[in-house]
């Protein structure tokens, strides 16, 4: 059965959980093995917009179709409930109860969330409280789902049917299904080889679900990125680009934090981030999207490397980019075709998909 990795090859917000929604119909479940309410996944159901934080991106139209929040995870579980109560107001218990909650999973406490806001501004955190939860688990003193499993919180999300269990009692059968693990954030915020100290905490390369312990045979592993780049927070982001164009494509790309709200930092295409974040994080298959949102511009720039070009996570600081122009393109698939070949040549790894939009007909396989 069929195991699908689904990364970012960026610094996150790069449209993984759209990508997942969409795939989602032809797997039987969906696992988030890494991070917490930091990621914000944006889904198009039916015209309606949905924002899930800690709930992987499964279409919960497909019936049987289930999901797993992974123990590599650090959950808020009364923003875990504020979520699983929209979907019980949709679907009742027979939907909730589709929802799979790792009981060795670690929480976020209240405490972590004030540290985030103390501490951590400096890096542009969420505020999640998701680093001091990890900074919990490595120092020994962290809680986990089921330290608290009597409480209320877990008491009311188990009446709406959410299963809390054991890797153990379902990992034979998660084994014998088919299943996409969904990354969050992306693999330049990885913590141990995304732009250090400028990452999240968790982990965001295919090592997070062998971590999570789903020792599976992987069958591709995706990485998802625009046809431009952005990044929210601080640190280096050396395609970064400024004033009106920016500003235009920041508009017509609604490039605003789903989880925040705050505006995104815009960027060219970065190909030789995106080819360091194929080799460090395992990505042997590329999806790129929005590229209705840089249709009709004459020529696109491409970031094809650093000057001095890339030996490690120190080299993404202070560089300097090598640009190439290639032909811009209008609403027809074949106007991107220079793009992608350069895409495909510079990064060394075949583009198989890409997004022109958000309906379900502009996910197009090239
Ligand atoms: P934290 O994980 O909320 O503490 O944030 C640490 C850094 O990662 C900050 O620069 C955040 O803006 C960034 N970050 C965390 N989660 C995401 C995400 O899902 N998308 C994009 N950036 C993120």
């Amino acid at each position: 059965m069929k195991k699908t990795v689904i990364l970012g090859a960026a610094w996150g917000d790069e449209g993984k959980g759209r990508i997942v929604h969409s795939f989602s119909k032809s797997y039987d479940w969906v696992v988030r093995f890494s991070g917490g309410a930091n990621a914000g996944h944006t889904i198009w159901r039916d015209g309606v917009k949905y924002v899930h934080n800690l709930l992987p991106s499964f279409d919960w139209r497909v019936s049987g179709l289930r999901c797993y929040l992974g123990n590599g995870m650090v959950i808020d579980l009364e923003q875990l409930y504020i979520e699983v109560e929209k979907l019980y107001k949709v679907g009742g218990v027979e939907l909730c109860s589709r929802v799979y909650v790792d009981l060795e999973a670690f929480i976020v406490e209240c405490r972590h969330k004030e540290i985030d806001k103390e501490k951590n501004k400096w890096v542009g955190s969420t505020n999640r409280g998701i680093g001091p939860a990890y900074m919990s688990k490595v120092g020994r003193e962290g809680v986990r789902v089921y330290n608290v499993e009597d409480s209320e919180v877990v008491k009311k999300l188990k009446l709406m049917g959410v299963k809390f269990v054991y890797l153990m009692e379902v990992l034979e059968e998660i084994e014998r299904s088919s299943v996409i693990f969904e990354g969050a954030q992306g693999v330049m915020l990885d913590l141990g080889c995304g732009i250090y100290p400028y990452v999240s905490n968790g982990m965001s390369t295919v090592a997070g679900v062998y971590e999570n312990g789903f020792h599976f045979k992987l069958d591709e592993v995706y990485g998802v990125g625009k046809c431009y780049t952005t990044k929210v927070g601080s640190g280096s982001f050396p395609s970064e680009i400024f004033g009106d164009e920016m500003e235009r494509i920041r508009e017509r790309g609604g490039e605003y934090g789903a989880t925040t709200g705050r505006a995104r930092r815009i960027g060219w295409i970065d190909l030789a981030a995106m080819k360091y974040a194929c080799r460090r994080g395992g990505i042997n298959k590329l999806i790129l999207t929005k590229f209705d949102i840089l249709a009709g511009m004459d020529k696109v720039k491409i970031c094809v490397d650093y000057k001095g070009g890339v030996r490690g996570v120190n080299s993404f600081v202070d560089a300097e980019c090598i640009y190439k122009e290639v032909r811009g393109w209008g609403e027809d698939v074949e106007g991107y075709k220079e793009f992608i070949e350069e895409v495909e040549k510079v990064v060394g790894v075949r583009v198989e998909y890409i997004s022109n939009g958000i309906g379900e007909e502009n996910l197009i396989k090239v």
